[in-house]
């Protein structure tokens, strides 16, 4: 496991119990979401397996090890995390500036810094933003330039809090394609939160459900999705073509094995049981 927390909690000093008793382990180079309504814990979570938020009980493990016996370099080198508002992460006057700002603070030569520059810029597409101001740039391509900022110090886990919050259908596609690309050609492990349950079949390997600060339900996206009623009581709900799905069986009959999560395998349900009522049909 890349990743573990054990029975962490975490309370705010206005008393908030953020974190209760919560468990997770994250597989090396898989790609994880975890996924919670608005105030489920998240972004908390985030911070306390980051190292900023120290927790009040409970343990974290990097890679096998307490997190306490890292140093902050060491850490960093390990855990980059990409916070889910860019004008939080970035600060230096240029996107180069700010993508060197981590390399520099591993005091890496010079060479070594503008190598490791070029190549991040280039892996999440905006090589030709080098000498950009930060202010002049979008919102889509402020992501990318946080992101780059993270890859720079070539960590084996992405942490991402609501990637694709605030970005339009193409941008938010965009940037998903960018952390599958991360995950399966570099090996990244990839661990993001979200709101958004339409997004998990189509990229999880797996899936853990935030609620009022503890993992209500985890496993696989099929696993997760077939606990319909949990899902519920946690302000969240099916994707839509899995509500379709059961629409189709509940109410018009149709025959399927198990709620289609893509519109992929709800095509090819819906086309199998058509060819099968039409050679009931013939018959
Ligand atoms: N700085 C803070 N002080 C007090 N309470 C906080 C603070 N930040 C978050 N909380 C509370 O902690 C809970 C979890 O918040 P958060 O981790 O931000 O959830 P999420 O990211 O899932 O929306 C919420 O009830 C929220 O109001
Ligand atoms: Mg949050």
């Amino acid at each position: 496991m890349i990743l573990e927390a054990q029975q962490v909690h975490y309370t705010y000093h206005d008393g908030t119990n953020a974190l209760q008793g919560t468990d997770i382990a994250i597989p090396k180079g898989q790609f994880v979401i975890l996924l919670g309504s608005n105030g489920s814990g998240k972004t908390t979570l985030f911070k306390v397996i980051t190292g900023l938020l120290k927790p009040g009980r409970g343990e974290i493990r990097v890679d096998g090890r307490p997190i306490k016996e890292y140093s902050k370099e060491e850490l960093y080198r390990k855990i980059g995390f990409v916070f889910q508002d860019p004008n939080d992460q970035l600060f230096a006057p240029t996107v180069g500036e700010d993508v060197a700002f981590g390399p520099v603070n591993l005091k890496l030569d010079s060479a070594e810094v503008a190598r490791r520059v070029k190549a991040a810029l280039e892996m999440v597409g905006i090589p030709h933003l080098l000498n950009k101001p930060i202010h002049y740039l979008s919102y889509g391509q402020k992501k990318r330039a946080s992101i780059a900022g993270v890859l720079a110090m070539k960590p084996e886990v992405i942490i991402l809090d609501e990637p694709t919050a605030g970005l339009d259908p193409a941008g938010a596609r965009e940037i998903m394609r960018l952390l599958v690309k991360l995950n399966k050609e570099e090996r990244i492990t990839i661990f993001m939160a979200t709101h958004d349950v339409d997004l998990v079949p189509l990229y999880a390997d797996r899936v853990f459900v935030l609620f009022k600060g503890g993992i209500l339900l985890a496993g696989t996206p099929q696993e997760v999705f077939n606990q319909k009623e949990r899902l519920r009581n946690a302000q969240l709900r099916l994707p839509r073509v899995a509500h379709l799905g059961e629409i189709l069986f509940k109410k018009d009959n149709l025959l399927i094995d198990k709620l289609p999560l893509t519109i992929g395998e709800a095509r090819r349900m819906v086309i199998s049981a058509v060819k099968r009522e039409g050679e009931r049909h013939a018959r």
